[in-house]
């Protein structure tokens, strides 16, 4: 652990990882400690997709299950007017310094945020958060059980014109995650990332992981009908649509 330079496509950041946060019940190192390489996909992805489609400057984003932070500060960096960081508590002390260690303060906020919890998304200081403009997500669809709380925020958070942009390793439970996201009406679009994390390591059986980017589509909360699923990268599809 300690201090990295991350550098994607000439944007730098600091990252700080953590060593000395544990859950007080398992005594566990807590998962958003350090950067996971999902997290440099997402970055990439918003570095090569961001200003493109949907020209940041002037845009709200938000990132759930954040982490160390990597892709909301890089949308802070490439001008996203207003970004929020949001996490379980402990992690927010390590959040807030990656923020200061990249002279983001003015734009960028780390709230809590617990997914599907009335009291994490009720109004905080700040100001509610709903219609937001992007929502980043990244490794987080590794628990089907938590993907109904994970939707309640969402909802929560999205109005028709949000985009929810995530990043995934491609496990065997991801697809668990996405079927139960889409039970909950989200439409799900895979878009195979081309690349690849130096820091990922091959597995037991000498394969390289495999990382997607998933576009989720928030639910019409005017239609009682779920949104049609696309799942494939060879359906034609055009990312200003989404
Ligand atoms: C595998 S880590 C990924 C961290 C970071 N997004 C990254 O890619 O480097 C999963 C993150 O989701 C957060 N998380 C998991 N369940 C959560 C919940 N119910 N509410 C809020 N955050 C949660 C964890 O605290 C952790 O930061």
């Amino acid at each position: 652990m300690g201090v990295r330079k991350v550098e994607i496509a000439g944007k730098e950041l600091v990252i700080h990882e953590l060593d000395d946060v544990n859950d007080p019940d398992t005594g566990r190192a807590l998962t958003g400690s350090w950067v996971w390489d999902s997290s440099l996909v997402l970055s990439d992805w918003i570095v090569n997709h961001g200003q493109e489609e949907l020209n940041l400057s002037g845009q709200t984003v938000v990132e759930l299950g954040a982490g160390t932070g990597l892709p909301g500060l890089m949308a802070a960096l490439l001008g996203a007017t207003r970004v929020v960081l949001t996490d379980v508590a402990l992690l927010l002390p390590g959040l807030k310094r990656n923020v200061e260690a990249n002279q983001l303060e003015d734009r960028v906020e780390v709230r809590e945020l617990e997914w599907g919890s009335d009291e994490s998304l009720q109004c905080q200081e700040g100001g509610e958060l709903e219609d937001v403009d992007l929502v980043l997500m990244s490794d987080v669809f590794y628990d089907p059980s938590e993907m109904a709380a994970l939707a309640k925020t969402l909802r929560k958070l999205c109005g028709a014109h949000t985009r929810i942009w995530s990043a995934s390793e491609v496990r065997p439970w991801t697809s668990d995650c996405l079927d139960e996201l889409r039970s909950e009406g989200f439409g799900v679009i895979e878009l195979p990332s081309d690349f690849t994390p130096s820091s990922s390591a091959s597995t037991a059986t000498g394969s390289q992981p495999t990382f997607s980017v998933f576009h989720l589509i928030p639910p019409d909360p005017d239609l009682d009908v779920h949104p049609v699923t696309q799942c494939n990268s060879e359906i034609e599809f055009n990312p200003l649509d989404v």
